[in-house]
């Protein structure tokens, strides 16, 4: 294995001389200091029309990104963990009702499921892509014919979409509504299809570290369903069309004015910034090709890079390696002032307060190995080529 990156020597000199002494995970003060003027503007506009709940803000960014996502509806709402909540009701999700997931993602994937009453199914992700195996939900179906299977609700991990041609399939032919936990993903796409654009309805989170994010929570469904669309606007206001009049329990899970209002800034700029993610990708990729760090002998090779599906459009949403030894890499790299992230080291069927679930360890193999070998390396469209030659040359002095 090579030890060394394969830059020219000129360009290593002036890298060189100027390689940097750390490198953040995520810096959003650059993204911030870019576009700061915009956001004040934008902000100041809001308390000046005093309208911080559900005004003008809040309108303009769900038609702005209905029309981005290209779907009819676009409903502003708390919180990601909320916009699936509010999407798996109103995809007529209701208790006792079983629904498939991933058990590689973020805890409010199943957790959101188990808020309506309804259980999450898991099943195993496939080994290339990390998304939920559509064979294994059909293999599922077949094995228990269980009379209470309502939904399948993929996630598009890391910012690529799940195989959504597989999952539509078996949607139709097993009567399930797919709801998308498009969190991770604004501006992915599956055929040219944006998500959120895919399935029956969408959820998408705008937390600070999301590719597509507001200065707080905040979230959003989506559906080409006027119907559901109606039915989310209302439960995210308290069941309420007229105040203090309910006619069903909701929640308060409004999209406030001000986040609505720094969203519609960050939308102008979110094709470029998802650009800039994939041209970066394309660049470790490269780096760490160059390093000699990806052995055609898999078994072997120190670093693995995932899968990337032709027919996904790949927002990057994170960069994620598989690699041998990974928590001592961790450590090594953190002791460089290099950020990495391990999304996600426990994976849902093992956590402990889904043990009433009765999953033990074992059961969903390909995840459980994914907890114990994912890695996310630093990624954010500001990120420079030199931080990246620092972080791979890093990891290949780790692997030397
Ligand atoms: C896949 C996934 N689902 C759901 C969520 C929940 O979103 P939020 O933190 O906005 O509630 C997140 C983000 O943390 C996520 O990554």
């Amino acid at each position: 294995m090579k030890k060394t990156l394969a830059v020219p020597p000129k360009a290593a000199a002036t890298r060189s001389a100027r390689k940097p002494t750390s490198v953040p995970m995520l810096d959003l003060s650059r993204q911030y200091a870019a576009i700061r003027t915009e956001v004040t503007e934008a902000i100041e506009r809001v308390c000046a029309s005093q309208q911080y709940i559900m005004g003008k803000a809040v309108v303009d960014f769900e038609s702005e990104a209905a029309q981005f996502l290209g779907v009819k509806h676009a409903i502003g709402c708390a919180s990601g963990t909320d916009a699936i909540w509010l999407s798996l009701l109103a995809g007529g999700v209701g208790p006792s009702d079983e629904v498939f997931t991933t058990p590689f993602s973020f805890f409010a994937t199943a957790s959101t499921i188990i808020r309506i009453g309804a259980k999450p199914i898991f099943v195993d992700v496939d080994p290339n892509t990390l998304n939920i195996d559509p064979a294994c939900i059909e293999a599922r179906i077949k094995r228990t014919r269980s009379s209470k299977l309502k939904a399948i609700l993929p996630v598009h991990l890391y910012g690529q979409c799940a195989d959504m041609d597989e999952l539509g399939r078996i949607g139709q032919e097993y009567k399930l509504t797919l709801v998308e936990d498009a969190a991770q993903a604004f501006g992915s796409a599956w055929r040219g299809k944006r998500a959120g654009n895919i399935g029956t309805t969408a959820a998408f989170s705008f937390y600070p570290t999301k590719n597509l994010s507001c200065y707080g929570d905040g979230g959003l469904v989506t559906t080409n369903d006027s119907g559901m669309a109606e039915h989310v606007r209302l439960l995210r206001n308290h069941g309420s069309r007229k105040r203090y009049y309910h006619e069903e329990i909701g929640w308060n899970s409004r999209l406030d004015s001000i986040q609505a209002a720094i969203l519609s800034v960050k939308m102008k700029y979110i094709e470029d910034w998802n650009e800039k993610r994939k041209q970066r990708a394309d660049a470790y990729d490269l780096l760490l090709k160059s390093a000699g760090l990806l052995s055609s002998d898999t078994a072997h090779s120190p670093v693995r890079l995932l899968g990337r599906m032709p027919q996904a459009f790949h927002i990057f949403h994170q960069y994620v390696i598989r690699v041998q030894k990974r928590d001592e890499l961790r450590e090594f790299l953190a002791k460089q002032n290099i950020g990495t992230e391990v999304y996600y080291p426990v994976p849902l069927h093992l956590q402990q307060c889904f043990a009433f679930l009765g999953y033990a360890e074992g059961d969903l193999p390909e995840s459980e190995r994914a907890a114990k070998e994912v890695l996310a390396l630093p990624m954010f469209p500001e990120l420079t080529s030199e931080e990246q030659a620092t972080v791979v040359s890093a990891i290949a002095q780790f692997y030397s």
